[in-house]
């Protein structure tokens, strides 16, 4: 089989990671070539990844970079058509809900190349959020959908999605973590000592819903400033909250919250394991710190991935400032709760994939 992955953005790169790799150990079955669309294409959003996560270098990459989601979806599919046609693999894969998932996903289903989704199913029933249209429409057109978790599939079939293309394997997110957690552990010790860490809060935020607004933006960084007062803040900020911090002209001063360059995945592992608290608003790090057993706030009215709140460590907070640091010295004060962990969320997720598609391709020479 032939099999063309695609990655854009950060998020994506830990999911095709255990895929690829497990796909290499069937060369017999499996012939691979990665695409990255250049939707992320700093070193510190991108290359170091393929590096740690010991991803092969991309065949190609498309170079698209950043603009609108109306023009980053076109330039992505405008680009992607010419590869998909020259290739003609017999199956791309994508993963997560990035512009460059859906812009794929289009591409191939007008010109009839068949679609597998690695982390389907996944609603936040928000669709202010670009992400969420990204997931409805790609899984509405995908072959084939790998989900996560049990709540994936019961979307799946509410939206009227055909039973038989649905496969619940777990999270591919999880296997990345289980493989790197010894290598993530292994550089505490200097890590810790760099940075001069006792306890701290470590703080991710780039929704346009938190940082595009300059109000909204400040009553975050206020709750931050009143928060550090109490204990140190590790603060790597996207490159999307950066330049809104510049471009508000937002100061920030306090002695122990620290605004960083983003890590790459090694240090960024470490720091959750050792963080006494996690506030957020992405989606894969409400997940990793559920596997980890690490409280987590997450910054958002909703989330896609129910079960972190369900089973796992997580809890949704409003966004202003009494909210947040209310919600900090609640979290604080209920410690740490005993580690539960969603079902098959075990580090062997990409190997259940990879029997579906070997299924699939036995199948195929069958009939
Ligand atoms: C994207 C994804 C989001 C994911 C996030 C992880 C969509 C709709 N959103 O959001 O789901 O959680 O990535 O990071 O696809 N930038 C750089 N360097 C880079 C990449 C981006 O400076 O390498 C800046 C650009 O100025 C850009 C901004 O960050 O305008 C936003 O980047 P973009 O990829 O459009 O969206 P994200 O907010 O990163």
């Amino acid at each position: 089989m032939k099999i063309l992955h695609v990655v854009g953005a950060r998020p994506n790169f830990m999911k095709i990671a255990p895929v690829m790799r497990e796909m290499s150990r069937h060369p017999e079955s499996f012939e691979q070539i990665l695409v990255h669309t250049g939707q992320h294409y700093d070193e510190i959003m991108s290359d170091v990844f393929f590096e740690e996560l010991e991803l092969p270098r991309p065949e190609l990459n498309l170079g698209v970079g950043s603009g609108s989601h109306s023009w980053q979806t076109a330039e992505v599919m405008l680009r992607f058509e010419p590869v998909v046609i020259k290739h003609h693999p017999d199956w791309v894969v994508v993963v997560g809900d990035v512009n460059s998932t859906l812009a794929c996903t289009l591409v191939c289903s007008k010109i009839g190349v068949r679609v597998a989704h690695v982390e389907a199913g996944l609603r936040s029933f928000d669709r202010n959020m670009p992400e969420e249209i990204n997931r409805l429409l790609t899984d509405q057109i995908a072959d084939l959908l790998f989900t996560p978790s049990q709540d994936g599939d019961q979307n799946l079939l509410r939206e009227g999605v055909a039973r038989e293309k649905i496969h619940l394997v777990g999270n591919v997110m999880i296997d990345t973590l289980v493989r790197l957690m010894p290598k993530a552990k292994a550089r505490w010790p200097s890590l810790q000592e760099d940075l001069g860490l006792g306890r701290f809060l470590l703080v991710t935020l780039h929704r346009h819903f938190n940082v595009d607004e300059p109000d909204a933006l400040l009553e975050i960084l206020d709750a931050l400033s009143e928060i550090s007062e109490e204990m140190t803040i590790l603060f790597p900020v996207h490159p999307r909250t950066r330049q809104r911090i510049r471009e508000f002209g937002i100061e920030t001063n306090k002695k122990d919250l620290h605004l960083l360059d983003p890590f790459g995945y090694l240090d960024f592992l470490a720091l959750q394991i050792h963080a006494d608290l996690v506030l957020t608003d992405s989606g894969g790090i409400q997940e990793e710190t559920t596997y980890l057993g690490v409280p987590c706030l997450t910054a958002r009215p909703n989330t896609e991935r129910p079960i972190t709140i369900k089973l796992g460590t997580n809890r949704l907070v409003d966004t202003t400032r009494k909210a947040l640091v209310d919600a900090f010295h609640d979290k604080l004060a209920e410690g740490r709760e005993s580690r539960n962990v969603p079902p098959l969320w075990d580090g062997h997720a990409a190997e259940r994939i990879i029997s579906i598609f070997k299924e699939l391709n036995r199948d195929s020479f069958l009939t």
